[in-house]
């Protein structure tokens, strides 16, 4: 795999690199910061608005990671998902350390540091200092990547103060929640030179990297049309009294929105070359009426005096949105997390070729075998399986959650800096694979008018080809 990057990781070609690094210091805290981007769904900004001082910097694509040895890890948030990831990135061994970790719950800090040291590997500094600890664990020397899985409230100050302090940095799904934010998070990754990521685990699911192989090889044609979901019944985790029925819920008492766009989009950004010659243009959105928490509620809430009765649940149960492309390719982009239903995150796609759906997989290529039908991935494994699957696979499945990703992609994350290549995903992929937060926010409250989506790459993604 060492010569493969990005997209094939997907096709090839990457960009040649950096230059230095220009401009101010834009400080979060100041709230002038970005005047015109729009910050709430009430703002009424322009929300295709660039902000004026970025006119000038120098991108963030294709900038490769200074080679190392050995990746120092430092972990914000060590609840489920951080604690998972951590597990991931011992079971690759050679090449990886992890020597902070922070939380503001003693005891999952704890619970994290044992798991690095049953693996044989040196304690790490265990930082548990309040909701701003993480600062701590920004300015350390023994960090050189920064990862954060705490709530999404928090995305935002632990990256600004990973790139602040030298770091490349990467967060969990939704890296920002506002247009204002996820500038502020192009600004920093520009500014300091350091990548800022959202790390997809789905973007390294089997079936995701094989289908991405095929498009890039033409199987199915001119990339047309493509579907993206979250539809998972979380309605027992957002209600329990731990992890994240702690804070996940709130966001439906505050924004009626596509909440958590990610895990589609990603992969079917990959298939689009989005940032690779086209980019999401302009979104139309709609929500149901909002049910699903509210009836949950009623059945397993008897005691009306429970503080869960204050909360007013605007989200809407099921969003849709359809975004158009500058090329003119569609994406519908689903979000459903409180319904009864078996999992999906559709991951369809409609080529001038051929077809692919997923769960289950399915494919069709025009003139394949046994006529009009689906066949399944049998067929056309041997020619496409993604060779990072068939070096990895066997260990992902033993290692990874997630039916192995997890590990797929922690394996690629720490080849990429080891080798010294440009990381699969950057910036501007994570900015506008979370915008869809805020814009369907605005279309939904604009009674599903078109919002325009921002060019966080100001015009960079049409000078790289897919
Ligand atoms: N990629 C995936 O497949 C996947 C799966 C699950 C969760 N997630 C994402 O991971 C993130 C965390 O989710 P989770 O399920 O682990 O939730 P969790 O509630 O189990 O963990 C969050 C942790 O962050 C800690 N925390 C809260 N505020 C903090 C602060 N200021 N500084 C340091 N630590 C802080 C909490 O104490 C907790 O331990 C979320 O963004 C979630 O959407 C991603």
């Amino acid at each position: 795999m060492s010569e493969l990057s990005r997209r094939d990781l997907l096709k090839g070609a990457a960009i040649a690199g950096a230059s230095v690094a220009t401009a101010g210091l834009f400080n979060p805290a100041d709230a002038s910061a970005f005047p015109g981007i729009a910050e709430s769904v009430a703002a009424g900004s322009a929300p295709d608005a660039v902000p004026a001082g970025l006119a000038a910097r120098a991108t963030m694509m294709g900038v490769p990671f200074e080679r190392r040895d050995t990746v120092r890890f430092g972990v914000v948030g060590t609840g489920l998902r951080g604690r998972s990831v951590i597990g991931e990135l011992l079971a690759i061994g050679d090449g990886v350390r992890i020597t902070a970790v922070c939380d503001i719950v003693e005891e999952k800090a704890r619970r994290a540091a044992k798991m690095i040291t049953d693996k044989g590997h040196p304690e790490p500094a265990i930082i548990v200092a309040g909701e701003r600890g993480f600062e701590q664990l920004a300015r350390r020397d023994d960090v050189d990547f920064l990862y954060t899985a705490t709530p999404w409230e928090w995305h935002v100050p632990v990256l600004l103060a990973g790139l602040n302090n030298g770091k490349h940095s990467a967060a969990e799904c939704p890296v920002g929640t506002t247009l204002k934010e996820l500038w502020s998070l192009v600004d920093a990754s520009e500014k300091n030179r350091r990548h800022c990521i959202q790390l997809e685990n789905c973007n390294y699911g089997y079936n995701e990297m094989m289908v991405n192989r095929m498009v890039h090889a033409g199987a199915f044609g001119e990339v047309l049309h493509a579907e993206a979901a979250y539809l998972h019944d979380l309605r027992r985790i957002l209600f329990e009294d731990r992890d994240e029925g702690l804070w996940r819920r709130t966001w439906h008492t505050t924004r009626n929105a596509n909440l958590y766009p990610t895990h589609g989009l990603g992969p079917v950004s990959w298939y689009m070359d989005i940032h690779k010659g086209d980019r999401f243009d302009y979104m139309v959105s709609m929500s149901t009426a909002e049910r699903g928490l509210t009836l949950h509620r009623e059945a397993t809430v008897p005691d009306k005096s429970n503080a869960k009765w204050k909360e007013r649940y605007i989200t809407g149960d099921l969003n849709s949105s359809l975004i158009k492309t500058v090329k003119g390719k569609t994406i519908l982009l689903q979000h459903d997390v409180s319904n009864p239903r078996p999992y999906s995150r559709l991951n369809n796609l409609q080529g001038t070729k051929g077809a692919f759906n997923d769960y289950p997989a399915r494919f069709y290529v025009e003139g394949q075998a046994g006529g009009e039908r689906w066949t399944n991935v049998d067929t056309y494994k041997a020619q496409y399986e993604h060779p990072l699957w068939t070096k990895v696979g066997e260990l992902a499945r033993t290692n990874g959650g997630h039916g192995g990703m997890d590990f797929v992609m922690a394996y690629r994350l720490v080849e990429c800096i080891r080798q010294g290549l440009p990381p699969d995903f950057d910036v501007y992929d994570a900015a506008a694979w979370s915008a869809p937060l805020p814009i369907s926010e605005q279309s939904v409250a604009k009674g599903s008018a078109p919002v325009k989506f921002p060019d966080f790459t100001r015009g960079e993604f049409a000078r790289t080809a897919g």
